[in-house]
Parts: C-alpha cells; structure tokens; sequence
C-alpha cells in the first residue's frame, strides 16, 4: 500500500478545469516530484492532497484513508504538511515563534522542544536569527524557515510547492541537500512540485510531469534524466541533430 495514492482527481477554479484527471502513489520513506512549466497545474495538485482544495471527480488516500473531503487541519493532524508556494512565514512573528506555531496541533511539550534543535541542527541560520523577525529575513531563510516550521508538526509526507522560487542558486542548492537529509534521516516522505527540473530530478527518486493538467511521463529520475523529451524541454538540453525528423514533430506537439 503506497503512503499517498492519488486516482484520477478533477480539480476546478469555477468552471474552468485545472486538473484533468491525475493519479500518483508516493511511497513511504520517497522523495516524488512534480515538475511541469507555469499552469500546468502543480500548485493545484499539492492543494488538492492538503485539502484546499476538493476535488470534483477521484480520490486521494493517505496511509489507505480517503482524504480528499477532509479538513486541511485534519489532514495536517493525519501526517501531511504543506509548505505553499511563496513560503508564506509569519512576519510579525519571530523565527521562534514561526517554529512555535508549526506545533500548534500537538501537545507533547518536551517533544516540540525536542523537534525545535532538530530544526535548528538542519537549519543552524534559524538558530542564529532565532529572535529576528520572519519578516525580516532573506528569501531563501524564509524558505527554510516555512520548511522548517512544516516539521514541526512531526509530518509523515512533507508537500513542497518550489522551494527553489525566487531564491539565490548557493541557497537552492543547500536547501536540497537539507532536504535530502531530512528525508534520510528523519524518513519523511517528499513530495515536491518543481519548475527547476535539475535540482529536482537530482534529489528525488520518482518524477512524474505534468503538462496542462495532465500527467504524460512517469519514471524513475533516474530513467527522466535520459528522456530525450525532458532533456529538451526541462534540462536545456537540445538535440539539434532530430530537428526536422518525425520524432521533431511529435515533440513540437507534445510541447
Ligand atoms: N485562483 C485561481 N482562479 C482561476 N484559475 C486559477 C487559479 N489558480 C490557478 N488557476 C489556473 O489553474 C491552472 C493551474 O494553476 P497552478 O496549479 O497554479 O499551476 P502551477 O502551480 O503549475 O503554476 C492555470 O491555468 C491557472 O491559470
Ligand atoms: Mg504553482
């Protein structure tokens, strides 16, 4: 039984549908990503599995139990935390106090305590700026601290939509590998959403892409690196010697 299992969702603004029918499985102690280009339709899938958003059509299941009509703070309760995009820290709130509130569900006090030194071994900046203002801090120390605070609620799945948006490269470079620390040493499940398929098809083990609101390859990273498509169209690299052959124009479609 996968951690997350995701069948065949339909997920609306309005009248217009922005997901048209995804499935994916997460299986526990993975790092699954997404990628896709702007609207495709990633953010929206993330929102769909935390609960906020319902989905017309399909289901989703966490740890074999349909979530898909549930609370956002009962799935959080559940085991699944998500970091949204553009981070979204508290600014008024001290970095502490942003750690703090990723508690809020739970009430084992030397455990949050305990998890607030895990944070900070992982992210030693926080600790550094733990009395500084959320507000106050640089983009990439926010999205550590948004990360960091999704933790802290001691998650099973950990969903994160682009960390890696708006954010210096030296630092997007140090979040992943913190983020594929986490994942090794804590064993939680990633689920990440990316535009940067580099830095994320190199951290992660499954990748699924997503164009249009559809799913049209899902493979091993491994496996996607060597795709000529994702090649091309995610990693920039092209290979002039197709272009004007079948196989170009199945691809110029494809785009
Ligand atoms: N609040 C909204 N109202 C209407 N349409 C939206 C809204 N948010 C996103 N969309 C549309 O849904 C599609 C998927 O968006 P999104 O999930 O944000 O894509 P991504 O995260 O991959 O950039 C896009 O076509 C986008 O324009
Ligand atoms: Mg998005």
């Amino acid at each position: 039984m996968p951690l997350l299992d995701v069948k065949n969702i339909e997920t609306y603004y309005g009248p217009i549908m922005a997901i048209k029918g995804v499935s994916l499985v997460v299986e526990e102690g993975q790092i699954v990503t997404i990628l896709g280009a702007n609207g495709a339709g990633k953010t929206t899938v993330l929102k769909t599995i935390s609960g906020v958003m319902e989905p017309e059509k399909g289901s989703v299941k966490f740890m074999d139990r349909q979530i898909d009509h549930v609370e956002p703070d009962k799935i959080v309760k559940m085991g699944i935390s998500h970091v949204p995009e553009g981070r979204e820290v508290f600014h008024d709130l001290t970095v502490r106090e942003n750690l703090m509130m990723g508690s809020y569900l739970r009430n084992d006090k030397d455990g949050i305590l305990r998890d607030v030194e895990i944070c900070y071994d992982y992210f030693p900046i926080l600790k550094t700026r733990s009395k500084q203002l959320g507000g106050s801090m640089s983009g990439g120390e926010q999205q550590m601290l948004a990360i960091a605070r999704a933790l802290m609620a001691r998650p099973k799945l950990l969903l994160l939509d682009e960390p890696s948006l708006g954010i210096a490269p030296f630092l997007v470079k140090e979040i992943y590998e913190i983020i594929k620390k986490i994942n090794k040493e804590q064993n939680t499940t990633i689920l990440l959403v990316e535009q940067n398929a580099p830095m994320a098809l190199a951290v992660s083990h499954i990748g699924y892409v997503l164009e249009l609101g559809r799913i049209v390859l899902n493979d091993t990273c491994a496996e996607l690196m060597e795709n000529e498509d994702v090649k091309e169209f995610y990693l920039g690299i092209s290979d002039q010697s197709i272009r004007g052959t079948k196989r170009w124009k199945r691809k110029k479609k494809w785009r």
